[in-house]
């Protein structure tokens, strides 16, 4: 078995050997052969160093014994690390793969089995400085199931680990929990309570929510994932032969792996052209030409609109009232994804009464994750009719914690004395002030900035001079490398914990 932790010391050393005190940074291929060896080889981190280490490990794809499936994993992984080569992180990742032949260990010419050849080929980006202890990342590669999500997730975790994390506007998911949220977590840790959401935090927090919503008879739930917050209540609302409508940059679409057509049993999604909001313009053409094909098209289905949308805007509630009537004409339920619901409420100054069943909603998600909560969202439908069925979907799709308590006791205390209304202000606030210094440094906005997240452009070089000093974001439209001149599109999204000085520092570079 080939374990990449014990290959990455013996790489560390002799990188930081060779560089003699100078940032280095290069391409490694790291692959075990046949009999099970380790070997590596290292390119310039270059474009054509990558080319060329692409070439040779396609040339050790095909004269190691490995099946398709294992060279299109590696090629996957491959591309993932190819992406991120354009972001110029300050880290040393690795995207390596285990070689495992799964599920049919065919015989090699050799006579070997090709399943008990645990080795692995991918290709890391390192860095490092002499002097500088560089410690290896972590990912093991005997893990055959890893994918390159995965490896990114940790990935993060190493950067936090290694005390990289300043100057963080990659996403409002990466920053801490909230201490309020950590007590209310440890005083829920005591003693016993019932399970399964029977538990009394949880008949607090279901009356508080309906005092916050003026919703009396709502049905409220919690799940631990805005993904599964969305597709549960929207399958919930649909059926396996309808079509939800949204739009075309929305989560459910692009960021939940078909999740909403998975739990509905096969409702399918109809975009909405837009790349932000949809208008009621455009979402009733959407609907009007759903549903004109008889038994051989898809049935109308529910409306999903995202509040925050996807690119940093809110919706007025005027706008969001007219969607809500062209769904009403149709007679479509209407979803709101509000994984950002207190940064849009708190941008619109309303109430959240006002932002969801007065504007004509029927159910919201109601995220916590990514404004202080550890991993909490609630489900609310202000039509308790559909209170059983999600439940039972809930249940069936797995996503029913026995110990909900911890769960309530995070809403609860998030809830409690505005905590999610402080939050949201202060993400807000930092990105209106991120955003105006980005606006003094010549951005340009791809998109208003309207509650904590902004896709803005700047020049390649400073992005490059950002990347450099540690900053953390995503590019959104081209990689790192290439003319410094070029205006590059990014977005930066800030959580209630960024500092001020956080945001000044990357201001500086720029
Ligand atoms: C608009 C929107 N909806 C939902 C989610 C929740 O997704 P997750 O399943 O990652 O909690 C996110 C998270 O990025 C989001 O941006």
């Amino acid at each position: 078995m080939f374990d990449n932790n014990t290959s990455g010391q013996s790489g560390i050393s002799k990188i930081a050997n060779q560089v003699n005190g100078k940032k280095y940074l290069y391409w490694r291929l790291q692959w075990s052969d046949d009999s099970g060896k380790r070997k590596c080889k290292n390119f310039p981190r270059t474009g054509e160093g990558m080319a060329r280490a692409i070439e040779f490990r396609d040339h050790l794809c095909s004269s190691i014994k490995s099946d398709d499936s294992i060279v299109a994993r590696i090629a996957a992984t491959t591309a993932v690390a190819e992406v991120l080569s354009g972001t110029g992180l300050d880290l040393s990742l690795d995207l390596s793969r285990s070689i495992m032949s799964t599920p049919a260990p065919p015989l090699a010419p050799s006579g070997k089995c090709v399943s008990e050849f645990h080795g692995s080929i991918g290709i890391s980006l390192w860095r490092g400085t002499a002097g500088q202890q560089i410690r290896h990342n972590g990912l093991t590669t005997t893990d055959p199931e890893r994918t390159p999500a995965e490896a990114l997730r940790r990935f993060d975790v190493c950067r936090q680990r290694r005390g990289t994390n300043l100057m963080y506007f990659a996403s409002d998911n990466s920053g801490p929990v909230h201490p309020h949220i950590l007590q209310a977590l440890t005083q829920a840790n005591t003693g016993y309570a019932m399970s399964y959401g029977a538990d009394t935090q949880m008949e607090t927090l279901r009356d508080t929510l309906r005092e916050v919503f003026e919703a009396p008879e709502a049905a409220v739930y919690l799940v631990a994932t805005g993904t599964a917050a969305n597709a549960l209540a929207l399958a919930t609302l649909s059926q396996p032969y309808q079509t939800v409508f949204c739009s075309d940059v929305a989560h459910i679409h692009e960021d939940e792996c078909n999740a909403p057509e998975f739990y509905s049993g096969g409702a399918k999604l109809t975009l909405v052209p837009c790349g932000n909001k949809m208008t009621a313009q455009g979402l009733r053409k959407a609907i009007e030409t759903e549903e004109t094909r008889g038994v051989h098209g898809p049935q109308r289905g529910p409306v999903a609109i995202s509040q925050v949308t996807e690119r940093g805007s809110v919706y007025s509630l005027e706008e969001l009232r007219a969607l809500t009537a062209v769904a009403a004409e149709f007679g479509l339920p209407v979803h709101l994804d509000g994984a950002r619901f207190a940064n849009a409420m708190v941008a619109l100054d309303c109430t959240a009464a006002e932002m969801s069943w007065k504007a004509g909603v029927d159910v919201v998600s109601f995220g916590g994750t990514k404004n202080g909560c550890m991993g909490v969202e609630a489900v609310i439908f202000f039509d308790p009719k559909h209170a059983w069925e999600f439940e039972l979907r809930r249940k069936r799709g797995a996503h029913l914690f026995s110990k909900n308590r911890y769960l309530a006791a995070q809403m609860l205390a998030y809830l409690q004395q505005d905590l999610w209304l402080d939050n949201a202000q202060r993400a807000n606030g930092n990105s209106a002030y991120l955003a105006e210094g980005l606006r003094q440094a010549g951005a340009e906005f791809l998109h208003r900035p309207e509650a904590n997240m902004i896709f803005a452009s700047l020049p390649r070089a400073s992005h490059q001079r950002a990347f450099d000093a540690g900053a953390s974001y995503h590019l959104w439209d081209a990689p790192l490398q290439g003319p410094g001149d070029e205006r590059i599109g990014a977005r930066f999204v800030c959580d209630w914990s960024i500092s001020r000085e956080q945001i000044d520092q990357f201001l500086a570079l720029i």
